[in-house]
């Protein structure tokens, strides 16, 4: 069945930075569904011409090595560009001509993207229903929608009610590029692949979880977007709710999407939610130095750029084993990692005292970008008596396999294509996550805040989410990742 990939927004930088490298890399790869053509439409007066040359810049930057000009030719021959108005119906009605030439009138898989500004999807959604774009008579029709999915639960839940006014649930795919990450879905392949995990797996075991998304770089120029969405919404109520729902889901009975997304959303729903006194105990909240004077950040902004939860999941596997999430910009280094860190044992039997439980057991998962899984197990130094030293068990994905990690979007795209929604998140979920962050946000907004306490540059965040872990007999897993 051929497809029809239509970026709506096309002119935009997702497009051009990860949509079009994706599907070049998939098509040199081989991998890209036989009869795939990709139609750009954005109000840009180019023709496909002029588009094809632009992309070719941009992909040979952005694909790096992977850019072969014999290989970009013979798939740029399958990008087509349409200038036409998200906010207009008549642009829909030509774009209905547009693809019925284009497939010949034959039956295709089509998959809408919305790659447009967020306060466009409703507006684009509705203007492919009433073009009759969402029809399925002549063949499956799906639509991507790109984060941010709203930017509270109200405005979730609406844009959920103007989806399925034109698209049924299965039709639509809301993206979380974390999910598309490979180390993400081996996180699902470690538990659910091995069995020596799960028996450990639980509050029997584990004294608590962190999960850690650090960035290196501060807003640069997103200012704009940032300052009204700081770091909650643009990190913890997608990527880092995910990783959390993969960390701590049960066993989904096969991997299929619904009975996936079944247990995610279970996790979310048994997050005890914070109220009254929690907030200040509960959250961490800091903003970067020279956050203020960034362009586009209005005098005296309030915004975090740096945020650490303590959330609870009250289930019978979790009850009592705290979930740190923690995520900033401008921090040491970039490193995305959830460490379990489990409990000591019992009695210490070795040494003349009691250890530190900072030596007990962790299972560091590295997202990224030294993508891998480290077990520290305690080791007797040889020839020292009965001293001991933490030591690792140490498994990269770079010295066990060759090639280069693909981006999250080949994996998304292609699942999007062929029907699987596995990796993307449904209504529910996404619902559920924002009501998780919607009263910390209003509780941030009020004398129940904790403080907004300034860091330096290149640190792991504020000197009070330190202390904060300190104050629980706890420590935050510090350490950039080493690349090698
Ligand atoms: C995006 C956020 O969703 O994820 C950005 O809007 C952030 O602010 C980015 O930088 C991080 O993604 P990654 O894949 O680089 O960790």
């Amino acid at each position: 069945m051929p497809h029809t990939l239509v970026i709506l927004g096309a002119s935009g930088d997702l497009t051009s930075r990860k949509l079009i490298p994706a599907l070049y890399s998939l098509h040199k790869k081989g991998q890209l569904p036989k009869e795939t053509r990709v139609v750009g439409v954005s109000r840009t007066p180019f023709t496909s011409e002029a588009w094809r040359d632009q992309l070719a810049a941009t992909t040979e930057k952005f694909a790096g090595q992977d850019f072969d000009t014999a290989a970009w030719q013979a798939f740029a021959e399958r990008i087509t560009y349409h200038p036409g108005d998200i906010d207009q119906p008549t642009s829909f009605e030509q774009l209905v001509q547009v693809l019925d030439d284009l497939e010949h009138g034959a039956s295709a898989t089509r998959v809408y993207y919305l790659s447009t500004s967020p306060s466009l999807y409703a507006t684009a959604v509705a203007n492919l229903g009433a073009a009759g774009l969402a029809d399925e008579s002549k063949g499956i029709r799906r639509i991507v929608i790109e984060k941010p999915f709203g930017t509270d639960l109200k405005s979730a839940k609406e844009l959920n009610r103007a989806v399925h006014q034109v698209f049924a649930e299965q039709q639509v795919y809301r993206i979380d590029h974390y999910l598309g990450k490979e180390t993400v879905q081996n996180l699902l392949v470690l538990r659910f692949a091995n069995s020596i995990f799960e028996p450990l797996w639980n509050r029997r075991y584990i004294d608590h979880v962190q999960i850690t998304v650090a960035e290196e770089v501060d807003v640069g120029r997103r200012a704009g977007y940032y300052d009204h969405s700081g770091v909650l919404r643009d990190m913890f109520q997608n990527h880092l709710l995910q990783l959390m729902m993969i960390t701590a889901m049960e066993a989904p009975a096969r991997y299929s999407a619904d009975f996936i997304r079944d247990e995610k959303v279970k996790v979310l729903r048994a997050v005890k939610p914070l109220t009254g006194g929690d907030f200040a105990r509960d959250t961490v909240r800091g903003q970067y130095a020279g956050y203020l004077e960034a362009e586009g950040v209005p005098a005296g902004s309030q915004t975090a750029t740096f945020a650490a939860l303590k959330l609870r999941i009250d289930n019978w596997r979790w009850q009592g084993v705290p979930f740190y999430l923690r995520s900033g910009k401008a921090m040491s280094c970039r490193t995305s990692q959830i460490v379990i860190q489990y409990r000591e044992p019992p009695i210490m039997m070795f040494g003349d005292g009691p250890r530190s439980h900072l030596d007990a057991n962790k299972l560091v998962i590295q997202i990224q970008p030294a993508e891998g899984i480290q077990l520290h197990l305690q080791t007797k130094v040889p020839d020292a008596g009965m001293k001991l030293r933490s030591t690792d068990l140490d498994f990269r994905f770079a010295r066990e396999f060759t090639g280069t990690m693909p981006d999250s979007y080949q994996r998304l795209l292609l699942d999007a294509m062929n029907g699987d929604a596995s990796l993307f998140a449904r209504h529910d979920e996404v619902e559920v996550a924002w009501s998780i962050i919607d009263p910390i946000l209003a509780a941030w907004q009020s004398p129940a805040a904790p403080p907004l306490e300034t860091y330096p540059v290149g640190d792991w965040g504020p000197a009070c989410s330190d202390e904060w872990m300190r104050s629980q007999g706890r420590e935050w897993f510090d350490v950039c990742p080493v690349l090698h």
